[in-house]
């Protein structure tokens, strides 16, 4: 489907559609190889050939990083007081729509997905989905192995509410590794709370079959490879 220029640059670029506009009038974009001074000229994405400053655009209809999250930073797209997830993301990964699937708290670090695509975000979320999540919390004093069956038959929380089944193994250090597919508020921290602990420190590390990469330090974050996401590559990507 063709496209006006203007958006198409906003759409893929860090660019508001205004700088956009201006980008094309001030001669800084080509179409297949062409300077294209008309904002409004129809592109189509996969076929036109846009570059701006140079550089091509290779188009992506969304985008899907995975970030390491530091603790310090919410989970949020903007926030008048602190630092949100989405000031982590270099310049070159920039684009307007981002938001992050899902929510850690603020000091709750390890894997959080950024994306521009509502479905897939939809999908990893919803409890209907049954998508694990798998978090390694450090605890205040070691967790008895009872834990495990606790989790297992699903914690009642402190307010009555009641989980649904989850996982949980003792790492030892005072650690435990749990899963669980729903994403209450503070869900992991009021579970233990109700066997009696409190998380001093919770990673996140799984979300279904995505682990986070080791390789990614606290505030790094890296596109999705195809592997990471065959759901969306089957739905968005043309096969050649
Ligand atoms: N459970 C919590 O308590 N906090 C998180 O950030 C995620 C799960």
């Amino acid at each position: 489907m063709k496209e006006r220029l203007d958006k198409f640059i906003a759409s893929q670029t860090a660019l508001s559609r205004r700088d956009a506009g201006k980008a094309i009038r001030d001669k800084r974009v080509t179409v297949n190889e062409i300077v294209c001074r008309a904002v409004d000229t129809k592109v189509d994405p996969e076929n036109d050939l846009v570059a701006l400053d140079g550089q091509a655009l290779t188009y992506r209809r969304h985008v899907y990083y995975m970030l390491n999250k530091p603790a310090g930073v919410v989970s949020a797209t903007e926030d008048s007081r602190e630092k949100t997830v989405l000031d982590l993301l270099p310049p070159q990964y920039r684009r307007s729509g981002i938001f992050p699937a899902g929510r850690l708290d603020k000091d709750t670090t390890g894997l959080l997905i950024l994306t521009d695509d509502g479905d897939y975000a939809h999908r990893m979320l919803s409890p209907k989905k049954h998508v694990d999540k798998t978090y390694i919390a450090t605890l205040d004093r070691e967790p008895d192995v009872d834990i495990a069956e606790a989790f297992a038959k699903g914690i009642t929380l402190a307010d009555g509410t009641v989980c649904q089944q989850g996982q949980a193994v003792c790492l030892g250090n005072h650690r435990a590794e749990v899963t669980i597919r729903e994403g209450k508020y503070h869900q992991v921290k009021r579970m233990f709370a109700a066997l009696g602990y409190k998380v001093v420190a919770l990673e996140r590390i799984r979300i279904g079959a995505l682990s986070l990469d080791k390789m990614l330090k606290k505030g790094e974050l890296r596109p999705l490879t195809e592997a990471e996401t065959p759901l969306v590559f089957d739905r968005y990507v043309k096969k050649s």
